[in-house]
This record gives structure tokens, sequence and C-alpha cells, in this order.
């Protein structure tokens, strides 16, 4: 713990990759491990192309339970931590989550490999537009053209916004400490920029209550909630 707050401390260039876990305080299931939404639903049948093919209204009422879990949280100590962070000359948050807390907690620049869960994208003219908020409304939802909309978010499968994941890597190579925050970090290409960075000489850091098969291969492995440990760190 000490080591890690002088790394922190210490450092001008840093770098965070979060997964579902700092959003598990928040009352957001994760998606792995015990409660994890992968328990309870397959994700063929809900976050792939072929699935919003065969039944698109099935996969919409699935992110229309997510998003009402997601508008009812609140941010929690984890992701208001790492507002805090923004104070260094360079600092970079990478998501995996499609949840927006950390931007409503106060991060002004968040890098969303998977996507916004509040964005429903027309699969006819590609046009976006950003549901938080708007009532619900029949499903599937069409845009103006009468396109099929889809959610916004990265399904298995499919590839990365390219934009954001060369801003992605550029970060991790240069960040002195990179952490690794509660994520199981088994998909890929997420995962890969742990190693990136640890190629890349940054200390890294993982934060996570459970061991992980990053664990033994890290810096540092800090067992614990990140609500809990990130203030410890940060501030
Ligand atoms: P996972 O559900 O795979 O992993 C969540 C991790 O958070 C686990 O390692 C938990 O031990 C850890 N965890 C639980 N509570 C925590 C807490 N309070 N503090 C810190 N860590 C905690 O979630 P991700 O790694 O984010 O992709 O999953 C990656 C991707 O798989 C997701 O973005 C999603 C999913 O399928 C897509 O939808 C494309």
């Amino acid at each position: 713990m000490e080591q890690t707050r002088e790394w922190l401390r210490a450092a001008s260039s840093v770098a965070a990759l979060t997964g579902a876990g700092i959003s598990a305080e928040s009352g957001i299931p994760t998606f792995r491990g015990a409660g994890g939404l992968w328990r309870q639903f397959r994700p063929e049948d809900l976050a792939t192309p072929e699935a919003f093919a065969r039944d698109p209204r099935l996969v919409w009422e699935w992110y229309e339970w997510r998003r009402k879990l997601i508008a009812a949280a609140q941010p929690n100590a984890g992701h208001v931590a790492l507002v805090e962070l923004e104070k260094k000359p360079q600092f970079t948050l990478i998501t995996q989550n499609v949840d927006g807390l950390h931007e409503r907690a106060g991060s002004r620049k968040v890098l969303k490999l998977h996507g916004d869960i509040w964005i429903s994208r027309c699969t006819g003219c590609g046009r976006e537009r950003r549901d938080e908020g708007r009532p619900p409304e029949e499903l599937p939802p069409r845009c103006e053209c009468g396109g099929l909309l889809r959610p916004g978010v990265v399904w298995f499968g499919e590839a990365l916004p390219g934009g954001v994941w060369g801003e992605a890597e550029q970060a991790t190579r240069s960040a002195e400490v990179f952490l690794v925050i509660g994520t199981s970090a088994v998909v890929h290409p997420a995962a890969g920029l742990v190693w990136l960075a640890q190629s890349a000489g940054a200390k890294v850091v993982e934060i996570n209550p459970e061991e992980t098969p990053l664990s033994s291969q890290l810096d540092r492995s800090l067992r614990g909630q990140a609500g809990e440990l990130l203030p410890q760190l940060i501030t």
C-alpha cells in the first residue's frame, strides 16, 4: 500500500484501466464471479450482433433493465478518488464500463473502450442519440429515418472504436504507473493494455478483492474494494 502511494505521488504520468468491479459498490452487477451477469445470462443471447439480428426486442429489454439500474445508482468513493488524479500533468482514465459513472463522479475525460449504454445508434443511417433521462418507448426503438436503433456499446465479435483504442495504447505506453482496477482482465483487446504497460516499463498495480490471473505477475496486487483502497492511495 505505502509503496504504491509513493509511486503514485512521484509519477507525473499515470493511467488507469477500470472494469465492472469499480461500479460494484454502486450496486451495479459485474459480469463474472458471484452475482455476475454472465452467471445468469448468456452473452451469445444478449451481447453479440447475431443476438441482435435474431431478437432485437429481447436485447433491448436487457439493456433497458441495465439502464434503469445504472440511472438509479450513484458513483462511489472509488470513482471519486480517480477524479483527483486529473491533477497530474498526465492522467488517462481508460474504462471497459458503459455506465458513465466516472463522468458522473466528475472525471472530465474518459476513454470508453466498450462504448456508452446511454447512446443509441441507428443501424441504417448511423446517427447517434443520447437517451439518458429519456422516457422509455416501444422496443426496439427506431430512428427518425425509420432504421432500427441499437445500443451504442461494443459487443463480442465487434471491433473497438479505433480512435479511442489508439489513444488508450498511447497513454498506456507513456504511463509511469498503470492501475488495473476492478477487472478480471480476460476480455481482449482491453486486457492487453496491462501487458503493454508492463513491457513499456510502468509500475503496474492491481486493485481487486479477489485474486485474478494477473495477480502474481504484476508489481503489486492490492486485495480490497476499489471504494476503500483508492481513496487511501490517492488522497
Ligand atoms: P468482470 O465482471 O469480468 O470482472 C469484475 C472484477 O471486479 C472481478 O475481478 C471482481 O473480483 C472485481 N471486483 C468486484 N468487486 C470489486 C470492488 N468493490 N472493487 C474492485 N474490484 C471488484 O468485469 P470486466 O473485467 O469489466 O464487455 O469485464 C470485461 C468485459 O466483459 C466487460 O466490459 C463486458 C464483459 O463482457 C462487453 O460487454 C464487451
